[in-house]
């Protein structure tokens, strides 16, 4: 088993390693005295992974609870928070038990905020089940729920006691979750690691998956890194934001439906690499997130996605921060007036 021990306002491990997740139960009890572990999990990991978790608590003296709510984003909401709420009270959740999210983004998510709030904090353990919860979501402390008015509005920053990283649960991912995850994946590479991103391009899905654990280390270690120099997102934890800027407004632009989270941000990475570095390694950044199964560029018009860039609310002048990979491995953070990049990106400069 591979250890990363994370040391931010609370320092604890990410483990890695293949069939991690039926040694849950003993691995948590290191970390907490916890009499009740309270799963929380969706229907789809429930169906999966959610006896062999339950079983291992079991087995290592934890009293189980489980909550189960539907797959998708859209219960990433207060509905579900406050449905959370209602079950840790009807179990008698103390200060002194803990959480166990189990699943991906969404679960990890909402889990953690409940964590975070719910008698003004307890323990929590991340058990991650997509790539990109495994190389990102998880790990750093970054908890919310989305509002109507927009994705993770409300939140917190809340370590984890520990996060459970078990590859082996990709397996039963379709290949599209997979491509999203590498998305962020082949970003960790553009921002810190010329390595990684080598070896990302002269590989595809099918071949990389033999090095998928290697890979998900790699990653989890940048991430450590930036989140131990920047816990709180004031300055360096932006370079994680490469492509973000326009795949957000990707994703707003299309509603959220046509583009997941990974290929916008792969999109975006290679519009913001063509508008900011040379031809060679935008081809090489396209190239690499075309191998898989990732899009370089969306129909969208460039005009309209730089004004999705900010914040509507935002003044015209108030500056917009966003990252360039001038190199391989190498990030930099930029800043302009929101006006001043809608009409430099959108090309009307
Ligand atoms: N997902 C970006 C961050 O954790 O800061």
């Amino acid at each position: 088993m591979k250890t990363i021990t994370v040391h931010a306002s609370q320092t604890y491990p990410i483990w890695i390693a293949q069939g991690l997740l039926a040694q849950c139960g003993e691995l948590l009890r290191e970390r907490t005295k916890a009499q009740t572990a309270a799963v929380i999990t969706d229907d789809n990991v429930d169906k999966l992974y959610g006896k062999t978790v339950v079983s291992s608590l079991k087995q290592n003296g934890f009293r189980v609870v489980k909550m189960v709510f539907p797959h998708g984003e859209s219960s990433k909401c207060s509905k579900t928070l406050n449905d959370i709420y209602n079950f840790l009270c009807e179990n008698s959740i103390t200060r002194t038990d803990c959480l166990v999210a189990l699943g991906g983004g969404v679960v990890g998510d909402i889990t953690g905020f409940a964590a975070a709030t719910f008698l003004r904090g307890l323990d929590y353990l991340q058990i991650p089940t997509s790539l990109l919860a495994q190389v990102d979501s998880s790990v750093g402390g970054k908890t919310a729920i989305d509002l109507p008015g927009g994705k993770n509005l409300v939140g917190a920053f809340k370590q984890p006691v520990a996060v459970l990283c078990d590859p082996a649960v990709l397996q039963t991912l379709p290949d599209q979750f997979l491509a999203d995850g590498m998305g962020e994946v082949i970003k960790y590479g553009m921002i810190r690691d010329a390595a990684l991103f080598s070896l990302l391009e002269q590989n595809d899905l099918k071949t990389v998956t033999e090095h998928m654990e290697e890979i998900i280390a790699a990653c989890i270690d940048i991430k450590r890194q930036v989140v131990e120099n920047d816990e709180f997102d004031t300055g360096e934890r932006m370079i994680l934001n490469f492509g973000h800027t326009l795949g957000h407004a990707v994703e707003s632009y299309y509603h959220y439906e046509t583009y997941t989270h990974g290929s916008a941000v792969a999109a975006g990475m290679c519009m913001m690499t063509k508008k900011t570095c040379s031809p060679e390694l935008y081809q090489r950044l396209c190239r690499c997130v075309k191998a898989y199964g990732l899009p370089a560029s969306v129909p969208a018009p460039m005009t309209e996605l730089a004004q999705l860039c900010g914040n509507d609310k935002k003044r015209a002048s108030a500056a917009l921060r966003f990252i360039v990979c001038e190199t391989v491995g190498n990030a930099q953070i930029r800043s302009m007036p929101f006006s001043e990049f809608a009409a430099w990106i959108g090309g009307t400069l």
